[in-house]
């Protein structure tokens, strides 16, 4: 399978790296592609990935990732041919935070996972991912047990594909909210987790369910 990722930095890479080894062909991207400060990533993925233009991550994807910054997403996606992403499944796992006065959601009423579907309405978008830190999306290992993976879109057949990419990437509890409007829950969720990890001192922590 061939991911394309637009975005190369945090999450990108990450989510970039994990696919590689996990098999996946796989191109990040950028605005300079050719900034040295991206070949210690292509070294570690060596032949499974590459770096490219925004562009050419959305020509080259089967599947597609948005791992781009809220404030720029949607001038991005304005510059790439709806045609490139048409059909596609494309994960979005974007927040759209204030972070001024203690992290806050920007979006009233609804969320950044039903505007990029509404942005993309030829492809179907799933929100996943976006509830833990980058450092805790591939092989996520926790001594308390297995954190949960939460997923939104209106596909159902684009939700199986995600679902085997999540697996692949190591998560095995994974919960499917329903349609793209539900990605509002999860951005809440991510929000909560922040403000857990603040007050409780416990970074790159994910949420759970425990059962008796
Ligand atoms: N970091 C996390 O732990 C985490 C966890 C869950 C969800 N998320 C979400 O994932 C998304 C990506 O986060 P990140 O931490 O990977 O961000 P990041 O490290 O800041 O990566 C930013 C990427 O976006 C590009 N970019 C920045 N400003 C741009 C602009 N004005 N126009 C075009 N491209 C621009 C950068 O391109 P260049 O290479 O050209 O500079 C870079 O590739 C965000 O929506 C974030 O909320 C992050």
């Amino acid at each position: 399978m061939r991911v394309g990722i637009l975005g190369a930095g945090h999450v990108g890479k990450m989510l970039g790296k994990g696919l590689a080894l996990a098999g996946y062909q796989v191109r990040i991207s950028s605005r300079e592609p050719h900034n040295p400060k991206h070949v210690p990533w292509k070294q570690e993925v060596g032949e499974s990935g590459d770096i490219t233009s925004y562009d050419e991550a959305a020509q080259f994807g089967e599947m597609m990732i948005l791992a781009l910054p809220w404030s720029c997403l949607k001038d991005v996606l304005e510059t790439i041919d709806p045609v490139k992403l048409k059909n596609k499944t494309v994960i979005d796992v974007s927040n759209a935070l204030y972070v001024d006065k203690g992290p806050r959601l920007l979006l009233e009423d609804t969320s950044a996972g039903a505007i990029v579907q509404e942005l993309l309405p030829e492809s179907h978008v799933v929100k996943t991912l976006n509830t833990v830190s980058e450092k805790v999306m591939i092989h996520p290992s926790f001594k308390e047990g297995s954190p949960i993976m939460f997923m939104s879109g209106n596909d159902n057949p684009s939700k199986d594909q995600v679902r085997t990419l999540l697996i692949d990437l190591g998560w095995s509890m994974i919960v499917d909210l329903g349609d793209i409007g539900q990605s509002r829950l999860q951005e809440s969720i991510m929000l909560a987790c922040v403000i857990s990890e603040i007050q409780l001192q416990a970074p790159h922590s994910a949420f759970a369910l425990l059962r008796q």
